[in-house]
């Protein structure tokens, strides 16, 4: 049995932000199977401490019928109904991990905006969706400083509302050229974007609760959202090894594998991943994914570390 390590306050550790669970025992391989890579042939183990042979039988055990897979969904969303609009509430009780996390994913940024923008995006109009954006944590502290108009999508109202309240009619730094714009209720699993939208998709700390159909399905059909050149950045907690389910919330934490076995089956290509530093020892190790749906150009080091030089941003 796996004990539930405790926050600073005392309450259990929720997602996102979960210690890393002892990896159960690798199984060996199967030989025989042509479906599935390696990655997808790990074990893996649940909250309680259930071990499955492959992510297979964990997804067939929870999701195998449409009514099963109906009650993963609603109780992912249930879960986070029950937890207040607060940035501590949607870190799990790691409030404190806040600047870090928005530090990591700003330097992240920065990167990618001068090595993929060559002008450096000055003048240009861009567009960002903040996907699964809770309370609009990620939006409020990063995107809306970089991008002129940012869509929320979000499927529990009432971190919806209090995005749009913060938003829009607290944030006396929004304007014409940087603002919030539309705020979708809806789970990833049910939205496609208009064509051609957005120059970034941003995916934080929410593609857990997508079984695997689902997150290839939505990232296939997320790339019509994409401007040419656009990218999607995934940013998530990472399994040492396989997967671990949590039972509480119906979120799966995939091993770095997993994920880049899944972005293969989605058709997209690697251009850059980067590792969060600054967290507690104790939680999750969490990556940021840079993918894009060509295979990415790459631009000269010499080149790059040139325009890092610039001011690449627009704030
Ligand atoms: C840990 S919070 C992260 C919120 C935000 N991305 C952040 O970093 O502050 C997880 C979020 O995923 C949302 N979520 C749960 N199921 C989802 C689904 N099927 N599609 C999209 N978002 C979902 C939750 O409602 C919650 O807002």
């Amino acid at each position: 049995m796996l004990t539930p390590t405790v926050t600073l306050t005392g309450r259990p550790v929720f997602f996102p932000l979960k210690p890393q669970l002892s990896p159960p025992a690798p199984l060996p391989t199967r030989t025989n199977s042509k479906s599935y890579s390696s990655s997808m042939e790990s074990a893996g183990a649940d909250s309680d401490g259930r071990e499955f042979k492959n992510p297979g039988e964990m997804w067939r055990e929870h999701t195998g019928d449409s009514s099963l897979k109906t009650q993963w969904y609603h109780d992912g969303v249930a879960y986070w109904e029950g937890v207040e609009a607060t940035v501590d509430g949607v870190l799990g009780g790691y409030g404190l991990v806040n600047d870090a996390d928005v530090k990591g994913s700003e330097s992240f940024l920065q990167t990618l905006f001068s090595d993929i923008f060559l002008d450096g995006g000055i003048g240009r109009h861009i567009v960002a969706l903040d996907c699964g954006s809770g309370i609009g944590r990620v939006t409020k502290n990063l995107l809306i400083r970089y991008f002129n108009e940012v869509d929320l999508l979000e499927p529990v109202s009432h971190f919806l509302d209090a995005a749009r309240e913060s938003l829009v009619h607290e944030n006396h730094m929004a304007s014409e050229t940087h603002k919030a714009t539309n705020f979708f209720c809806i789970p990833l699993q049910e939205f496609t974007p208009n064509p051609g939208r957005y120059d970034v998709i941003w995916v934080q700390w929410c593609i857990g609760h997508l079984t695997d159909d689902d997150f290839v399905s939505f990232f296939k059909r997320a790339k019509i959202g994409l401007k040419p050149g656009g990218f999607f950045i995934v940013k998530e907690n990472i399994a040492k090894s396989g997967f671990v389910l949590d039972k509480e919330d119906r979120s799966v934490t995939r091993s770095d594998a997993y994920f880049k076995e899944l972005f293969t089956q989605c058709g997209l290509h690697l251009y850059k991943t980067k590792d969060q530093r600054g967290f507690p020892k104790d939680l999750f190790a969490v990556k940021m994914y840079a993918l894009t749906t060509d295979i990415p150009k790459r631009t000269g080091k010499t080149r790059s570390k040139v325009q890092a030089n610039r001011p690449a941003i627009i704030k």
